[in-house]
């Protein structure tokens, strides 16, 4: 009989609510406290909580690790806000492989723990604003995807970069049904893929990532909808010409390959002109490019963003 011993770094859900760790932070990462179990197998452990907060990083108030975490869109364990909460323990992450492709000099299988071993994480504050009109500030983990890409050495026909989430039914129950043509993907035009604001995530909150929110792995993509931060990659490749995405697949008409935030952009169904962040009542006026368009505008120059949507 195989008895599952608790580490001293796990928490029952009695002694701890997630309520504690967005009111003070700090003092819960200074704490004997490890990790939070907010509910059966879902245990984050604290293996993030001394990196230094990027360049990048906002003072804006977070939004609470409870509604991060138990609020999601991951249409591979149900198309329910609760769902992944519920369902995403039943992931496998370890052990984790991640398959390099295409146009670069150095494609192959790579362990996912050999492919962060060199890398430093920073912490980074992100709005990660959703399609559905609401959006968080969510303190990630993660480097750039600009660090992992230049590991690959991608050629010079590289223009994009696509993504894969892990395709396994059996354990992503949603798989089972046809929501989306699975696998979930994503891509990135190469400079937006280099762009060092767009980050590879291993956690947020100083614990590693939690599995509704992606786990061991994904992309953020700050200054695009929510849809293009892809969850689970376990495939990496490069591209001459603009690849597929799973919603732009499913509904061109409504979901374009760029995503940029745009309050100017009404999506078919409804205004982008402002959002509800979680957590506040009143509404907010979006901001281009979710804010970020200083740093990012410039990749787009030339470009009508009516058009590419
Ligand atoms: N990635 C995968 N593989 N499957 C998904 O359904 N949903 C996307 C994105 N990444 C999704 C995904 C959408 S619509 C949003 S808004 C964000 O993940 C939500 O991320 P969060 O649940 O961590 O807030």
């Amino acid at each position: 009989m195989l008895v599952r011993v608790k580490q001293d770094w796990e928490l029952r859900e009695r002694d701890v609510t997630p309520e504690r760790l967005y009111l003070n932070r700090r003092r819960f990462m200074a704490g004997s406290a490890a990790a939070l179990a907010l509910a059966p197998g879902m245990a984050f452990a604290a293996k993030y909580d001394d990196v230094a907060p990027s360049p990048f990083s906002t003072d804006e108030k977070l939004t609470s690790f409870d509604a991060i975490t138990r609020y999601n869109n991951f249409y591979e364990f149900g198309t329910g806000k609760e769902d992944p909460a519920k369902y995403a323990h039943n992931l496998t992450t370890e052990p984790w492989t991640i398959s390099v492709e295409g146009e670069c000099h150095r494609p192959g299988i790579y362990g996912l723990d050999d492919l962060l071993a060199n890398q430093d994480l920073e912490e980074r504050i992100y709005r990660l604003r959703c399609v559905e009109a609401w959006s968080m500030v969510i303190p990630w983990v993660g480097f750039p995807l600009a660090d992992w890409i230049n590991t690959f050495e991608p050629t010079g026909n590289a223009k994009y970069v696509q993504f894969d989430t892990l395709y396994r039914p059996s354990e992503m129950r949603g798989q089972k049904r046809g929501f989306i043509d699975w696998p979930y993907q994503e891509g990135l035009r190469l400079d937006e893929a280099m762009h060092p604001l767009t980050l590879i995530a291993v956690g947020l909150y100083g614990q590693t990532m939690p599995k509704q929110n992606g786990a061991p792995i994904r992309l953020v993509v700050p200054w695009k909808y929510g849809f293009k931060s892809i969850k689970s990659i376990v495939n990496v490749r490069f591209t001459e010409t603009q690849p597929e995405t799973a919603w732009n697949k499913e509904n061109p008409r409504e979901y374009g390959f760029y995503s940029n935030v745009n309050p100017d952009v009404d999506h078919p169904r409804w205004s982008q002109k402002s959002e509800r962040r979680i957590g506040e009542l009143r509404r907010r006026t979006t901001l281009p490019f979710n804010g970020y368009g200083e740093q990012v505008a410039s990749l787009y120059a030339g470009m009508d963003l009516r058009k590419n949507y």
